[in-house]
């Protein structure tokens, strides 16, 4: 019989990396509560048009890369490419601007977006995200950014790069589209057939342009930062004061458009060298358009998102083991529903504890106990049980002692 696999492009998380993914995603939900956010879980899918309308029609994920299909009741369905336009619709539709000024929410789940799959992307992959909806000060687009650096160096991942860039108001766009077309123009025959295209549907992407010889043609390009209104500048100088206020470093990067739509002003990426072509782990910014795109609000909002797998790729080995407090073995059959009883207990107690259904004899549970790493173990025989002690030997310092089973909770404290 023919087994069947994992579709390509996904991914099955188990053993260590189980371990290491519920690391990741607990370790960001509690830094990121300490600033006020609160879990969102919307659907895994949505009607195709939101995405459409949020992340927009010229982008490459609404182009190639989503997963649409008819339900059953014809309807056109997608899954999430990624997880904002989905908050906000959520916000919107929950009238929730109109019970707090400012939300803050955090979530973790996969998106899906079919592209070539290689090391670092797939097509379901993990995303922890935050968005943060009713609040334009420059300084939330500091805090948020170095949140999510401050998380990511907490976590114990290093050498990342912060890259910033503001891209302006819609008509700051406009003005520089037009003066980057100028500028393309004359050199459009000597651009790669990707570029070309790009020049028709959104010339900012040139300048994100991989091809070497379209990235020195264009190295002299108008920048869009020389666009930029007053009140714009202004907003990209405090976001630049406070991230120096918040001790994170960071570089201007002119180039830097995000692949989506919805952006205006400030946008920024996490990037690692340790991750070959994949090394942004996290992207953001904000997009105070999105909301007036899906629902007529003119609410700001600021956000980002970090792929869990990228973040477990760097992590590798460092991150916290699961520690078995305690396996208890039990001796024979007459010790047995004591020993299940003590297991639970313990359990309750908060231990994580291991037990094993068949196995009698002493030297075949001391393998066991040390197969699964436990840091002590808890030995019952039938005249300890009598005399209501059990025999709790430490497997690190290989010590052991008689106590009173009252007495184990105390000590294992
Ligand atoms: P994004 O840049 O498309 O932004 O994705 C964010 C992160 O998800 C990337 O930096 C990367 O680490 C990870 N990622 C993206 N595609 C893949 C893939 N195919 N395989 C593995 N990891 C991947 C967004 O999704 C925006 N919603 C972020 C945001 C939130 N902006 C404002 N709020």
């Amino acid at each position: 019989m023919k087994l069947i696999k994992a579709v390509r492009g996904t991914k099955d998380i188990f053993g260590d990396d189980g371990i290491k993914y519920d690391y990741v995603t607990r370790a960001a939900q509690e830094f990121f509560s300490n600033y006020g956010y609160t879990m969102i879980k919307t659907p895994i899918f949505e009607e195709t048009d939101l995405f459409k309308r949020g992340v927009g029609e010229g982008t490459d994920i609404v182009e190639k890369e989503m997963y649409t299909f008819k339900d059953r009741g014809e309807r056109s369905i997608t899954l999430r490419p990624e997880g904002t336009a989905a908050v906000v619709r959520c916000y919107l539709e929950n009238k929730i601007y109109a019970k707090e000024e400012t939300s803050r929410f955090f979530y973790a789940g996969s998106m899906f977006r079919y592209e070539r799959p290689q090391a670092g992307r797939q097509r379901e992959f993990n995303q922890i995200g935050v968005e943060v909806l009713g609040e334009s000060s420059p300084i939330l687009d500091a805090e948020v950014i170095a949140m999510g650096f401050s998380f990511l160096d907490k976590i114990g991942i290093t050498d990342l790069e912060v890259t910033i860039n503001s891209v302006g108001e819609k008509e700051t766009r406009v003005r520089y589209r037009e003066s980057l077309l100028s500028f393309l123009e004359p050199i459009k025959e000597e651009l790669c057939e990707d570029c070309k295209m790009r020049m028709e549907k959104n010339p900012l992407r040139v300048l994100d342009c991989k091809v070497e010889k379209c990235k020195t043609l264009t190295a002299d390009a108008p920048i869009i930062t020389d666009s930029l209104s007053q009140e714009e500048k202004e907003h990209y100088e405090t976001v630049k004061k406070y991230l120096t206020i918040f001790q994170v470093k960071y570089k201007e990067d002119p180039r830097l458009v995000r692949g989506l739509d919805y952006y205006s002003s400030t946008v920024y990426e996490i990037v690692t060298n340790k991750l070959g072509s994949q090394g942004t782990v996290l992207g953001g910014g904000r997009y105070d358009n999105l909301l007036k795109q899906l629902g007529d609000k003119e609410i700001p909002a600021f956000g980002f998102a970090a792929g869990v797998e990228r973040i477990m790729m760097l992590l590798g080995d460092e991150f916290p083991k699961r520690d078995l407090d305690i396996y208890v073995a039990w001796l024979g059959d007459e010790t047995k529903e004591f020993a299940f009883k003590l297991a639970n207990d313990l359990r309750l107690d908060g231990k994580t504890v291991a037990i094993d259904y068949n196995t009698k004899a002493m030297k075949a549970h001391m393998k066991k106990a040390d197969k699964v790493g436990a840091k002590n173990v808890v030995i019952i025989g039938d005249e300890e049980m009598n005399k209501g002690v059990v025999m709790l030997k430490d497997f690190i310092n290989r010590t052991q002692e008689e106590i009173k089973v009252e007495d184990l909770k105390k000590i294992l404290k």
